[in-house]
């Protein structure tokens, strides 16, 4: 993660309640690390575990910013695609 704020492009905001955490949490959260750390952003990408976002129907949930683009029921694969969006946008 960037040291400076203004550094930061990206911001994920994963979905750390209990029902995300039961439906594959940590799971998308490491993909979607790695995914950084391959298109070089690491540091230019922030991620945040949040707590329940409120739409457990639909968990996981993973938000990417700033595209404002929110994954439900998301996969590993389908959070990536949302992230690769932002990072080549
Ligand atoms: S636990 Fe993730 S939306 Fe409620």
């Amino acid at each position: 993660m960037a040291k400076n704020p203004t550094d930061i492009q990206n911001v994920v905001m994963i979905c750390n309640g209990s029902d995300c955490k039961k439906r594959g949490a940590k799971e998308i959260g490491k993909a979607l690390r790695g995914c950084a750390r391959e298109h070089g952003c690491k540091k230019s990408t922030m991620f945040v575990r949040t707590k329940c976002t409120g739409l457990c129907k639909n968990a996981p949930v993973v938000c990417v910013q700033p595209n404002n683009k929110w994954v439900t029921k998301a996969t590993p694969e389908k959070a990536i695609l949302a992230l690769q969006a932002a990072l080549l946008s």
